[in-house]
């Protein structure tokens, strides 16, 4: 089974050296996994640095975020073309970080539609802020789902992943990383909301990742018993060997 491992860099490193040099320790400390995507996803300036070191490796680049126009007048965006000329393959749309900027679902959604047609891989991310003991939290992640999806075909399908992060897990210690237990409970739910989208068949192939403290100690159980196929990493990223120790224990999980 296809696993997928994603470093979201965020805002980091500050230099391209030092970009360089982290991508150099994750290239090496992956080269014999076999059965798991390795994407990173630096800084858009890092791009042009980073596309040289692809060769002779299976590491992916994404990028971080993406606008929904190819060009014309939007100071400050980048366009699909423009990354997919530095070899970017992957871009991740609507991460909480992005949303709390003042992204909403109906952006969302166009970047949603732009990317896929554009020929990239989107990680379209959705994640709660909090959670009450109402349950109101699984409204959210279908509205979430359903708003970015609006436009989606289902021949576009193979090129869409979600990936769950609840923002209350993001940027903290495992201890603090959710359950497994209701992980596995919100991956059945992303994938009944997308069974009604578009049909359980499919959608069966749609993966499903989790982002939200994870670290080496965890992963293992986050892709197991959490029933994902992958992880979303944030902090534990930016450290070459702990990135790689999370990209082997996912790569192990049978
Ligand atoms: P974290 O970040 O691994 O530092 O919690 C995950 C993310 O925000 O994508």
């Amino acid at each position: 089974m296809q696993r997928y491992v994603i470093a979201n860099w965020k805002m980091n490193p500050g230099k391209p050296s030092e970009a360089k040099k982290l991508f150099a320790g994750i290239k090496l400390g992956v080269t014999k996994e076999r059965r798991v995507e390795v994407v990173v996803c630096p800084p858009h300036p890092f791009l042009g640095e980073l596309t040289k070191e692809l060769r002779g490796s299976k590491v992916k680049l994404g990028v971080q975020d993406l606008s929904f126009k190819d060009t014309g007048a939007y100071t400050g965006e980048v366009s699909a073309p423009m990354v997919q000329a530095y070899k970017a393959t992957y871009v991740l749309i609507g991460h909480s970080e992005r949303r709390e900027l003042g992204e909403g679902n109906d952006l969302v959604a166009r970047k949603v539609e732009y990317a896929i047609a554009s020929g990239l891989r989107v990680v379209l991310c959705v994640g709660e802020r909090e959670r009450r003991d109402d349950g109101a939290y699984f409204a959210f992640i279908a509205e979430e789902l359903t708003t970015a999806l609006a436009g989606m075909k289902r021949k576009d399908l193979e090129r869409l992943m979600i990936a769950y992060e609840p923002v209350w897990a993001i940027g903290k210690t495992a201890q603090d990383a959710m359950t497994t237990e209701a992980l596995y409970e919100m991956v059945l739910f992303i994938r009944k909301v997308l069974s009604e989208l578009f049909g359980r068949a499919y959608v069966a192939r749609v993966p499903i990742l989790y982002g939200g403290s994870a670290k080496a100690e965890n992963a293992a159980e986050l892709v197991t018993e959490g029933g994902t196929d992958g992880l979303l990493v944030g902090s534990a990223s930016l450290v070459s060997k702990e990135f790689t120790k999370i990209v082997a224990a996912v790569g192990a999980v049978r």
